[in-house]
């Protein structure tokens, strides 16, 4: 440690030395302000139809489209980390204009959400995203008539879709399609079908982001026409971020979620503090994928950008991080 003083040391005459508590390790840990936790964690997954079937996404190394079966065994998996929760987006055979796979009783989340339950039972909380863009051919997140995107009935498809993944056994629904109106209709649909304890997870204040390019690779979802600018929100806008949040309580939201995640994390501070709410931030592909890619490159150190990023959120304010992390995170926080 310290070498003793030499007589020409200089020495300040300090009340306050902060680095009194970061010198020793034990004494960091105690004094740490914020702890993730393998229960924070959501862990999106994408299925698909077949049987095994399990093809990695190029651009999210380490995350795959498979088949029902195959993700039971990641599930298996990740639950034995201390990842106690999924979120499932479906990859359907076909697309059409309404998207009606999405809420088909036989559609591929529908199914895949009833193994999940019947295999794990209460051990595992399952998460279903609720949005069209991965069903409908023109891969807009609502019908579309003569290229306007149909907000209300994008609302009454985003309700029947919620029914039925919670007829599926769903513990709770996350529709992140951003109509205007949509999670007051859900809750609507969802208690007059007896599901009045299904909670919503809302994605309030989405925003039209560069950031979800490899999730689009992934479910196969980006628009064919246009952009989502015109029901995703725009990226200065915070105080719209709080007007959102603020309609989706009203609304009836149980949980209300910031995404992305590391660019908006004033946004998160913001909503954490105005609403009494838990708050959930999606750490979305491209978050993801810059970090496996520089990480690849040797650029930097991947497990502490990842534990750190995640860190981040937390401290800004999201006690429930979805993230493709999950798994590789909660491997670190069990050492
Ligand atoms: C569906 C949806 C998207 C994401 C989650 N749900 C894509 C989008 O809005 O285009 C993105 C998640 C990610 O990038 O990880 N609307």
């Amino acid at each position: 440690m310290a070498t003793s003083k030499g007589a020409n040391e200089p020495h300040l005459e300090l009340t306050h030395r902060p680095r009194r508590l970061r010198m020793n390790p034990l004494l960091r840990a105690m004094v740490e302000e914020t702890r993730l936790d393998a229960r924070d964690f959501v862990y999106p997954m994408f299925i698909c139809e077949g049987r095994r079937v399990k093809a990695e996404v190029p651009s999210m190394p380490g995350v795959h489209r498979q088949s029902v079966d195959m993700a039971l065994k990641e599930i298996e998996g990740a639950l034995k980390l201390g990842v106690r929760s999924v979120i499932l987006f479906g990859i359907p055979d076909k697309k059409d204009a309404a998207g009606s796979e999405a809420y088909s009783q036989k559609g591929i989340i529908q199914r895949g959400v009833a193994a999940a339950k019947k295999a794990f039972g209460q051990d595992l909380l399952v998460v279903t995203d609720v949005c069209l863009c991965e069903y409908t051919d023109h891969g807009h997140c609502a019908p579309v008539r003569g290229g306007e995107i149909l907000n209300d009935w994008g609302v009454a498809l985003h309700c029947r879709t919620a029914v039925s993944h919670a007829a599926a056994g769903a513990d709770v629904v996350a529709p992140s399609d951003m109509m205007d109106g949509r999670v007051g209709a859900i809750r609507v649909a969802l208690d007059e079908a007896g599901f009045e304890n299904i909670p919503i997870m809302a994605y309030s204040a989405k925003y039209a982001s560069a950031f979800y390019g490899p999730f689009r690779d992934a479910a196969d979802s980006a628009p064919q026409f246009g952009d989502r600018r015109s029901y995703q929100m725009d990226p200065p806008n915070a105080e719209e971020a709080l007007r959102e949040v603020a309609l989706d309580v009203d609304e009836g939201a149980d949980i209300v979620m910031v995404k992305p995640a590391l660019p908006y994390l004033d946004v998160i501070r913001r909503v954490r503090d105005a609403f009494s709410l838990p708050v959930a931030a999606y750490n979305v592909s491209g978050e993801y994928a810059m970090i496996k890619a520089a990480a690849r490159l040797g650029w930097l150190d991947h497990d502490r950008a990842m534990m750190e990023s995640l860190t981040a959120i937390k401290r800004a304010g999201a006690s429930i991080i979805l993230t493709y992390f999950a798994k590789e995170a909660a491997k670190i926080l069990n050492r």
